[in-house]
């Protein structure tokens, strides 16, 4: 059993019956191309077994290094970008509390993240209030050569040298990288940092599961046995032999690609709770990059109701009709918060009286999908009865499984990333890194 569902009755009325029976055809044989490892990208696939193949030794070599971590620290940066941070960003804000800066986490360290920009303000503020702080990093690359997550590492162990010489670097600096090849695998076996391997088979965006998304989780306090169970929990349940109808990812996966069809061109993920922002951001990145190239894809946004039902809210209901909702539901709060009776009504509040804030946010998720709908905006539900690491670890594996089969029924190969490659190269040859210095003539000639 999981804990996810999937709820239709707000976008069946926009999809013709027979067009949603050939894409849940269509579904199923991507499905069987993903299991079966037939189909291009295959040889990044090794996420699809992950949950059940992960080893007891593997989960307890990463405790053993994050207990060290939270002994030797107050803080551990996670340096890193895009899928080699997104993942365990999302699941440790989804858990962690909204106030965490003013109240750190007494259960592990308090993660801070770095090398996922370039802005010289962040960086150089990290740095100073780094500088009397007790500190360990955890540098994530599978290339072990972005320029990003390279420069950030660069600036904060010199610091950690700095403050605590070679020697000390030892107990606070983990990395996580490609097992043999690349500048991190390279640096990291000169100085004897203790290094994870993230697997060849799997990509950045695909890798929450392996060190890369485990080894922060665990820092910051959380249980990854619980969030690896739960992957496997929905990775059980979406490899069962079942109609294309009964399986969660073959019908959302259907949904989005016969709404595509139709002329929806952008998917908007909805969440009312802001702990869920970075799930959406990690989600805006497996799908973006996952099924946006040869001039194809749905792209992903993202709002957070109700904050934005108050801006964005007057596109949705009114603006251009490309655009399709997913919204995400949580149908129980960890602490509730009632309304009581003012004796004078002065606020004129007292019909909600009683009421929990959850009942409330219930019924504007419910009039909001009525309004939208009615607007002409397919809306897609995907509910979770609770947010912990069991049920984020179901919903992630979901998405990433959901993503195979949706990028397989678009004809794209849902595992490469062609595009990121473009402004790097142009970056390194305007930098003067050796071996762009054509690419550098052919940019200057058409500035001119
Ligand atoms: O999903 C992906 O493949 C990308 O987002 C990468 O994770 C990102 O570009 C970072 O790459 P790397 O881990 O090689 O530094």
């Amino acid at each position: 059993m999981t804990n996810l569902t999937f709820n239709d009755r707000f976008a069946k009325r926009f999809v013709p019956e027979n067009l949603l029976q050939e894409k849940l055809s269509e579904s199923a044989k991507a499905m069987q191309t993903l299991l079966t490892k037939s189909g291009a990208g295959n040889e990044f696939l090794g996420w699809v077994d992950l949950p059940s193949q992960i080893t007891s030794e593997e989960l307890q070599r990463v405790r053993e290094a994050a207990e060290s971590i939270q002994k030797h620290s107050e803080y551990l940066v996670v340096i890193g970008i895009g899928g080699s941070y997104l993942g365990a960003r999302a699941i440790i804000e989804a858990l962690s509390s909204p106030f965490q800066h003013l109240e750190p986490s007494k259960k592990g360290v308090t993660i801070l993240y770095a090398g996922h920009h370039l802005d010289s303000d962040y960086h150089a503020k990290l740095l100073a209030f780094l500088e009397n702080k007790n500190f360990s990093i955890n540098v994530i690359s599978k290339s072990g050569t972005t320029t990003e997550p390279a420069i950030a590492f660069r600036l904060l162990l010199s610091l950690l040298e700095r403050k605590y010489g070679k020697q000390g670097l030892k107990n606070r600096v983990f990395s996580t990288t490609d097992r043999a090849k690349g500048a991190l695998k390279k640096l990291s076996d000169e100085y004897g940092f203790e290094t994870f391997t993230i697997p060849d088979d799997v990509g950045g965006r695909y890798s929450f599961l392996t060190p890369v998304g485990l080894l922060p989780i665990a820092a910051a306090g959380f249980s990854i046995n619980q969030l690896v169970d739960g992957a496997k929990t929905m990775e059980k349940n979406l490899k069962a032999n079942v109609k294309p109808e009964d399986n969660l990812a073959c019908r959302y996966a259907s949904y989005r690609n016969a709404l595509y069809f139709l002329g929806k061109k952008t998917e908007v993920m909805v969440s009312y709770q802001p702990n869920l922002s970075f799930v959406m951001e990690w989600w805006k990145q497996l799908f973006g990059e996952s099924e946006g190239k040869g001039g194809k894809g749905i792209f992903p946004a993202s709002v957070q109701f109700t904050t934005d039902l108050h801006s964005m809210g007057q596109y949705l209901q009114d603006g251009e009709r490309t655009i399709f909702e997913t919204v995400i539901q949580v149908d129980s709060a960890k602490a509730d918060v009632y309304l009581t009776e003012k004796p004078d009504d002065s606020d004129g509040l007292n019909y909600l009286a009683g009421k929990k804030l959850l009942d409330v946010t219930k019924q504007a998720i419910l009039g909001t999908l009525v309004a939208h709908s009615d607007g002409n905006v397919p809306c897609l539900e995907l509910n979770v009865s609770g947010l912990n690491e069991e049920i984020l670890g179901q919903l992630l594996y979901f998405f990433e499984f959901t993503c195979g089969i949706s990028g397989y029924m678009l004809g794209v190969n849902p595992f490469d990333q062609p595009g990121v490659e473009d402004y790097k190269n142009n970056m390194f040859a305007l930098l003067g890194k050796n071996g762009f210095e054509e690419r550098k003539k052919q940019i200057l000639a058409h500035l001119k």
